[in-house]
């Protein structure tokens, strides 16, 4: 029996079997995971926001991606020691530009708070969060908040650590998990034997990890693909024509204007 692979809805669907998703949010001209950054993705028509869930000291998940404050705020040491009151006191935007020093570090309710309704959300859990229980786990709480604001239908959950796609799909078969290509936890198996053993949805890597023998795998077993993350002009219409289901870029709106001209293009030839 074929499996059904399970995808968020999108908000603002362009209709064209192509995926738009801004990369923690517009992030090549705002500040990474911060609120302005997800908000100027939606202006953009992002059709979907990427970002990173890591916890607070007092478990509260938080949007951030390192699994240190040092490069995107004026604080230092690890993200885990700090309780969300701390980490709200820092400033998480002036490394990028003094202007957005205003930008702190959203929690994940934030995010959802401002998403649903709107837009669709790639959340990825960092391994740097993931233990071996499910109990009180980043997974579970990250999975209540998604509910609770009325998201279960519009997320697509990601992760590094195989053990936090397991955890999810434990607490929900039915919420759309994409894998997160490890190598050290793949065995060299092919995607397709991936997506099957650990009953996901979607595959995701790097382009640089892509081969020409996965993408045929992966379209020869029509599993949901995404890629990241693409700033080019030339490489975005590379992957689009070779089939995948969506890319992560920090340049939503450039790849706004390659998925128009593709479209366009291939309906006048
Ligand atoms: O989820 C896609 C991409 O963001 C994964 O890499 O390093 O940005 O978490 P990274």
């Amino acid at each position: 029996m074929t499996k059904t692979h399970n995808l968020p809805t999108l908000y603002n669907d362009n209709d064209d079997d192509f995926i738009i998703i801004a990369h923690r949010g517009a992030s090549a001209y705002y500040p990474e995971n911060t609120m302005i950054a997800f908000k100027k993705a939606v202006e953009m028509e992002a059709e979907m926001i990427e970002l990173d869930v890591m916890m607070s000291k007092d478990g509260v998940p938080i949007v951030f991606h390192d699994a240190k404050l040092n490069r995107h705020t004026n604080g230092s040491s690890y993200i885990k020691l700090y309780s969300l009151k701390e980490l709200k006191n820092l400033d998480a935007g002036s490394w990028f530009h003094p202007k957005f020093s205003d930008q702190t570090i959203p929690t994940l309710e934030e995010v959802l708070t401002f998403a649903s309704g709107k837009v669709a959300l790639n959340i990825e859990i960092k391994t740097e969060a993931v233990s071996n229980d499910i109990e009180n786990s980043i997974e579970q709480k990250a999975l209540q908040l998604v509910k609770k604001y009325g998201m279960r239908n519009h997320v697509l959950f990601s992760s590094f650590d195989y053990r936090a796609v397991q955890h999810l799909k434990k607490l929900d078969p039915d919420i759309p998990v994409a894998l997160l290509y490890n190598r050290n936890q793949s065995r060299r198996l092919l995607p397709h034997q991936l997506v099957e053993q650990y009953n996901v949805d979607a595959f995701n890597c790097s382009y640089r990890q892509l081969k020409r023998k996965w993408m045929a795998d992966l379209n020869k077993h029509k599993i949901p693909t995404f890629i990241y993350t693409v700033d080019s002009k030339r490489r975005m219409q590379k992957l689009i024509a070779g089939g995948v289901t969506g890319i992560f870029t920090n340049k939503p709106d450039l790849l706004k204007s390659v998925v128009q001209n593709y479209h366009l293009n291939s309906t006048t030839d």
